[in-house]
């Protein structure tokens, strides 16, 4: 349970900010514990909290981060994180974050539509160096969460849909200075139950069983979202349940 140093607070200025370091800690080894399987890697959304001490705590303890800007790959490589465990995704990725991510050799774009797909392979010739791509589906799967922070739905912007991949696959495969890694999917937020991640994890096997039997391997398969905060009892269930 989280206690609050209340003696402490009253010789500070507010507003401001408490972050219990304690908590976070249990819940990273938590989630270790629960990954430890070394073909998992976690990556934190860092738009969560941007807070630099604890992006480097979270590095410290060997995650990866997941950016959806230029601006959260630089605060990411300042706090310590290698390129090669950054992952970048987002609808909205603009010529100058493209190349900021090939420069420092990214992990991972999360490539959202067809175009971005050719802008990239684009940028990468003109810098003479590959992108590693992997490519978001949206794969029409309810989250049971708020509309607002649903990212799974073929109503939500984000990722292609489940039948333009066979032609996004295609395109990826022979556009110049793209690395095909694999796909990502993200169905949203706060999610407190494990159905819509096991119905996610059956297309996906599905999908990975249609592209082998074709000859087509994914070294990495990416999805989320984020296991939510019980609010109705956030003292009881303080992390949520990773296994
Ligand atoms: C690609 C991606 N990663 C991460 C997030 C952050 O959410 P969460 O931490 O709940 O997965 C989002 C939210 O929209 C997202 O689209």
């Amino acid at each position: 349970m989280t206690r609050f140093p209340i003696e402490e607070f009253s010789s500070l200025q507010t507003p401001f900010y408490f972050y219990d370091l304690k908590l976070l800690d249990r819940t990273l080894k938590e989630i270790k514990r629960t990954a430890r399987d070394s073909r998992f890697k976690v990556h934190y959304a860092i738009k969560a909290n941007a807070n630099p001490g604890i992006l480097r705590y979270i590095q410290a303890a060997g995650f990866g981060v997941d950016c959806v800007s230029g601006w959260e790959i630089e605060t990411a490589i300042e706090a310590g994180f290698r390129g090669d465990r950054i992952v970048f995704a987002g609808v909205g990725k603009s010529d100058n974050e493209i190349r900021l991510g090939i420069e420092k050799d990214i992990e991972c774009f999360n490539v959202e539509s067809e175009p971005e797909l050719r802008v990239i392979s684009q940028i990468a010739t003109e810098m003479g160096k590959t992108a590693r791509i992997a490519i978001r589906v949206n794969p029409n799967i309810d989250a049971h969460t708020h509309a607002y922070i649903t990212t799974g739905l073929a109503e939500n912007k984000f990722g292609i849909n489940l039948e333009m991949l066979p032609g996004m696959v295609a395109l990826a495969c022979t556009l110049p200075n793209i690395e095909l890694k694999g796909l990502h999917f993200h169905i949203g937020s706060q999610i407190t139950e494990n159905e819509p991640f096991v119905m996610l994890c059956e297309t996906i096997n599905r999908l990975q069983d249609e592209y082998e039997s074709r000859g087509i391997t994914f070294s990495s398969i990416n999805l989320g979202g984020g296991l939510g905060i019980d609010y109705a009892h956030p003292e009881r269930h303080p992390i949520p349940d990773f296994e």
